[in-house]
């Protein structure tokens, strides 16, 4: 295999930088440091860059099915994880959702060979635990999952009649994971209260898109997290919240971990960078921003930066769930198909290829977070959660060569023309980053070089099954 020298960059860990050179051999990182005799294959001059650990998505939708399966999302798991690539994220972990004429895991065993045809970089999976009328020995199931490498799963408190377990169903999920080792990830919105509050925003005509916001209340959230993480502290589990929106919701895992419970909070570039005035007055266009969580106020993004920088929220996935404003000829209507109406509009917003772009931008060129604290949210802390550290998450000898070489003044305007998601629109149109990747190595392969040329092939990413999380 070929070897490649890094040369005169930074080596930005989460627990620290320092000046060194990176040797890269066999797909993995095999030294550190400033050695003049060091030969490769090939040098890349990191001057004046930063070399981080390739970004780890730990969130994200790709042809993922909803409606009832009548549709997906745009991506699929090539477009996806070549967008993601250009990102600088170099390994993604998606989401099973049983199909309704499979069980759980052979959904599982169908979806990892799916993906691993079309995956550009690696990828893991977590597993959805569907209500047990869909599937009533899906405990049977999930056991064998945690030993297939599924070391994490996650259990919906929103979206009752398809999705939503109760609180029965919880508690019985989360002791199964803690006997299996497994991390319980929860969406915590309260599905009956939203269901409601949709109730009444329609009886009174108030069916215009801005209003999905209106329906899912930060009190929605802030309870289910609440009820979530009294649920899994009787159990004893520790806990992982995804896709935080809402700083109410933040301040009770904020307030968890300050009585020592194990609980981590995910927020995501769409809820730090983006508010709900930027899409109050659109008018149908206002479906582009649409996901659930929602998108909300700017008032609320200081509590979320505090939050970040002091550890509540201690990841930033995507939750990459893209939709097509204007159909591709090979999807059905998506965000558009009903416009004024949005209990209509699929839930989900583009990122994978935008989210270290937006987080740089945003969080440490505006000084909120420190380079380290950024490398632990997008690669660090997620690589320990889900059970791949120190294989990935890290720039150390023996660990994976997933590396960035990151430009730290560059001068990008993120466009969706400039992008590889298959989304029309992007949701950073015209924000303009002052740090990109440069150079984005995966395993060793050069993905993507200084031109943005890309040489990945489809089906090079390995499926990675997973350990268990690391706590600490
Ligand atoms: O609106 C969202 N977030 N769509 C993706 C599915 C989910 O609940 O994470
Ligand atoms: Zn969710
Ligand atoms: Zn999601
Ligand atoms: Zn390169």
């Amino acid at each position: 295999m070929s070897s490649t020298l890094i040369r005169g960059g930074t080596v930005v860990n989460a627990e620290g930088a320092v000046r060194a050179d990176v040797l890269v051999r066999d797909g993995v990182v095999a030294a550190l440091g400033t050695d003049p005799s060091w030969t490769a294959d090939r040098v890349l001059d990191a001057t004046g860059m930063l070399v981080i650990p390739g970004g780890i998505d730990a969130h994200t939708h790709l042809e993922y099915p909803i409606d009832g399966f009548t549709t997906r999302t745009a991506d699929d798991f090539h477009s996806g994880t070549v967008a993601a690539a250009h990102g600088g994220t170099t390994t993604v972990l998606d989401f099973v959702k049983k199909e309704p004429d499979r069980t759980l895991r052979d959904t599982y065993l169908a979806r990892r060979d799916t993906a691993a045809a079309k995956a550009v970089i690696d990828f893991g999976l977590h597993a959805i635990v569907p209500p047990r009328a869909q599937q009533p020995d899906v405990l049977d199931d999930l056991r064998r999952l945690a030993k297939e490498g599924a070391t994490s799963w996650k259990f919906f408190m929103a979206y009752p009649g398809t999705q939503m377990v109760d609180d029965g169903e919880l508690l019985e999920g989360f002791e199964l994971a803690l006997e299996n080792g497994v991390l319980p990830m929860v969406h915590a919105e309260n599905g009956h209260m939203i269901d409601r509050e949709t109730r009444l925003l329609l009886e009174s005509g108030r069916t215009a898109e801005p209003f999905h916001a209106v329906a899912h209340g930060h009190d929605s959230e802030a309870e289910a997290v609440h009820r979530a993480v009294v649920l899994a502290e009787s159990v004893g589990t520790p806990l992982y919240v995804v896709h935080v929106s809402s700083a109410e919701a933040a301040a009770e895992i904020s307030r968890a971990r300050a009585q020592g419970h194990r609980v981590w909070g995910e927020t995501c570039p769409q809820y730090l960078a983006v508010a709900f005035e930027d899409y109050q007055g659109l008018g149908e266009r206002a479906a582009a921003y649409l996901c659930s969580p929602p998108i909300r106020e700017r008032a609320n993004q200081q509590g979320l930066w505090t939050f970040l920088a002091t550890g509540a929220l201690s990841t930033v996935a995507t939750d990459h769930a893209g939709f097509c404003l204007h159909q591709p000829d090979d999807l059905p209507p998506q965000k558009l198909r009903s416009p004024g109406y949005f209990p209509k509009v699929p839930n989900g917003v583009p990122g994978i290829e935008d989210r270290l772009m937006v987080l740089w931008e945003t969080g440490v060129a505006a000084g909120r977070i420190d380079p380290c604290r950024f490398v632990d949210l997008v690669a660090t802390r997620p690589a320990k959660l889900f059970g791949l550290f120190p294989r990935k998450g890290a720039v150390v000898v023996g660990a994976d060569a997933d590396l960035v070489v990151w430009d730290p003044a560059a001068d990008h305007v993120i466009t969706a023309a400039g992008s590889h998601m298959r989304t029309d629109y992007n949701l950073y149109e015209g924000l303009r980053v002052t740090g990109k990747p440069v150079h984005v190595l995966s395993r060793g392969d050069h993905l993507v070089d200084a031109e943005g040329t890309f040489t990945g092939t489809a089906g090079r990413g390995a499926f990675l099954s997973r350990g268990k999380p690391h706590l600490f």
